[in-house]
């Protein structure tokens, strides 16, 4: 009896895992001659170009200092090391070789020519919201405009048995979106194509979006914050810790200048989002995604009266001077920061007020302590302005000493083990763009 319960077991097993087989398989897509500039009109190649900077695949298709396009750029995940693929249009080693329609499936399923199956951190369950029109307008840039370079892509540091690339047939079934982009009539067509190019080829929800244990996006808690590359996405929902509701004009002046006054700058992995993404993208464009996200962290704008105190509070308790014999943060703030981070009665355009911004209102310190140990870039925040890093001149213990008073001049609790944290941070891989 017991054999044959084993048996069956096994008998279904096997059937299973044939059946898997065939749905995991996928055909090869036959190599073809790569397409020249004649075949595509200028137009549909310079919308190509708008496109692949709005989707950032130079920033994970370049390592820093490497040939565009050409891969191998690192990716640390909780998985394993990841190295994305050459998508130049070599024929040995990168693209050169794909079809349209090989091209299209991998963007759209992440398949790649040869049949196998793509990671996700190829962000293709959105590039899938893309038109068709659209996909072919990006494959045209690369394969026309994009200089061939003969790189082999390095194999990927994920451990067995996840390195299997059929289970990836069973991750899609499981975890992937696959509807295509569809309009939402009780919406207006502002907020559409905002939904679509932040749904699609900017992939805002690839950070902003919760993940589940295997890496899965959980759609029911879009754009509600998540770690990625050791800061945290905050929430672009009304879920948003920040003590000044977001509104469309605040993700505006936030999208197109890196800073929002009211809440921070575009620091970490965000600031190539907004200079080499979406300021490709043509004004009315980036009006479209602030109306869209705008609507997620609620439109109503009836907390004007609210915010304006909230504001009024923070400016005024610029001026409260702590007892600097006691409190070593406060101590520490005046000499290293306050000389920029000065008081004043009022906002200050590129300037965020800290008691009222992201980086002391999350749960985690992780982005404030980010800043303070490395700055901030001239192509990171605002376009030229500068804040310089404190990694060498102050020790873990002075950095979360300011984190705490900070924290505490932002009218939240704790953050527990803050130095432990700042230690940490301090060594992890930094984020290189
Ligand atoms: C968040 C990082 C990221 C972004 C953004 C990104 N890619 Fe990739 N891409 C990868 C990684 C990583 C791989 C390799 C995945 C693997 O090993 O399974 C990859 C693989 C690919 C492949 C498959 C190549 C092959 O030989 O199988 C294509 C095609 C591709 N990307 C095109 C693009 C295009 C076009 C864009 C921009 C619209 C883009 N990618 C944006 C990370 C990214
Ligand atoms: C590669 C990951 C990544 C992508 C893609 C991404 N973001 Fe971000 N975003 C971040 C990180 C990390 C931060 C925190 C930056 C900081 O504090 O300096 C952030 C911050 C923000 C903030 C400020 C939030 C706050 O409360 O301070 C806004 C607004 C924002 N992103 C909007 C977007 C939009 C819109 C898109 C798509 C067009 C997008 N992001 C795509 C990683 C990303
Ligand atoms: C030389 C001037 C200068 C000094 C010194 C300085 N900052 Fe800044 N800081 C800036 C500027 C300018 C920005 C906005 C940059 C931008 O958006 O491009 C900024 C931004 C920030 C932000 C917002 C970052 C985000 O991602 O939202 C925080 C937090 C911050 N600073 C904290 C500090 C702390 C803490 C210190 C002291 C340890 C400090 N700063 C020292 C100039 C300075």
């Amino acid at each position: 009896m017991l054999k044959r319960i084993v048996y069956s077991v096994c008998g279904a097993a096997i059937v299973g895992l044939g059946l898997f087989s065939l749905f995991a398989w996928n055909p090869s897509i036959d190599p073809v001659i790569a397409p020249i500039d004649t075949e595509y009109s200028p137009q549909i190649i310079e919308h190509g170009k708008t496109l692949a900077a709005a989707g950032y695949c130079s920033t994970c298709h370049t390592p820093p200092g490497g040939a565009p396009y050409a891969g191998n750029y690192e990716m640390h995940t909780e998985f394993g090391t990841l190295y994305s693929s050459n998508i130049t249009p070599d024929v040995k080693t990168g693209i050169g070789s794909w079809s349209e329609a090989a091209f299209n499936r991998a963007m759209r399923t992440g398949i790649s020519r040869d049949g196998s199956h793509l990671l996700p951190a190829f962000p293709y369950e959105h590039f899938n919201k893309m038109t068709d029109d659209d996909i072919t307008a990006i494959y045209a840039y690369i394969m026309t405009s994009v200089p061939a370079v003969e790189q082999i892509k390095k194999e990927n540091g994920i451990p067995f048995p996840l390195n299997i690339r059929s289970l990836q047939a069973g991750w899609k079934l499981l975890f992937a979106d696959t509807q295509t982009f569809e309009v939402n009539t009780n919406k207006t067509e502002e907020w559409n194509r905002g939904a679509y190019l932040a749904e699609g080829i900017a992939h805002c929800g690839a950070c902003h979006t919760p993940r589940n244990a295997l890496g899965g996006e959980k759609y029911a808690q879009m754009y509600q914050g998540a770690a990625i590359d050791g800061w945290i996405a905050p929430s672009l929902t009304s879920t948003s810790t920040s003590p000044i509701p977001w509104r469309k004009q605040h993700f505006y002046e936030y999208l197109t200048t890196g800073n929002s006054p009211l809440h921070g700058s575009a620091a970490g992995p965000m600031a190539p989002v907004m200079h080499k993404g979406l300021s490709a993208l043509k004004d009315s464009d980036v009006h479209a995604i602030s109306a869209y996200f705008g609507d997620f962290a609620g439109t109503n704008a009836t907390d004007e009266p609210e915010s304006n105190n909230i504001l009024k509070a923070a400016l005024a308790a610029q001026h409260e001077q702590p007892d600097q014999r006691i409190n070593e943060g406060a101590r520490l703030y005046a000499t290293a920061c306050q000389a920029c981070h000065y008081s004043k009665d009022q906002l200050v355009k590129g300037r965020p007020l800290i008691a009222i911004g992201s980086a002391t209102h999350l749960d985690a310190p992780t982005n404030l302590i980010n800043v303070i140990l490395d700055g901030l870039r001239s192509d990171q925040g605002i376009s030229g302005v500068v804040m310089p890093g404190f990694r060498d001149a102050l020790s873990d213990k002075d950095i979360s000493a300011i984190a705490a008073f900070l924290r505490q001049t932002a009218n939240q609790s704790p953050w527990p083990k803050l130095q432990q944290q700042v230690g940490e941070i301090r060594n992890q891989p930094r984020f290189e763009h």
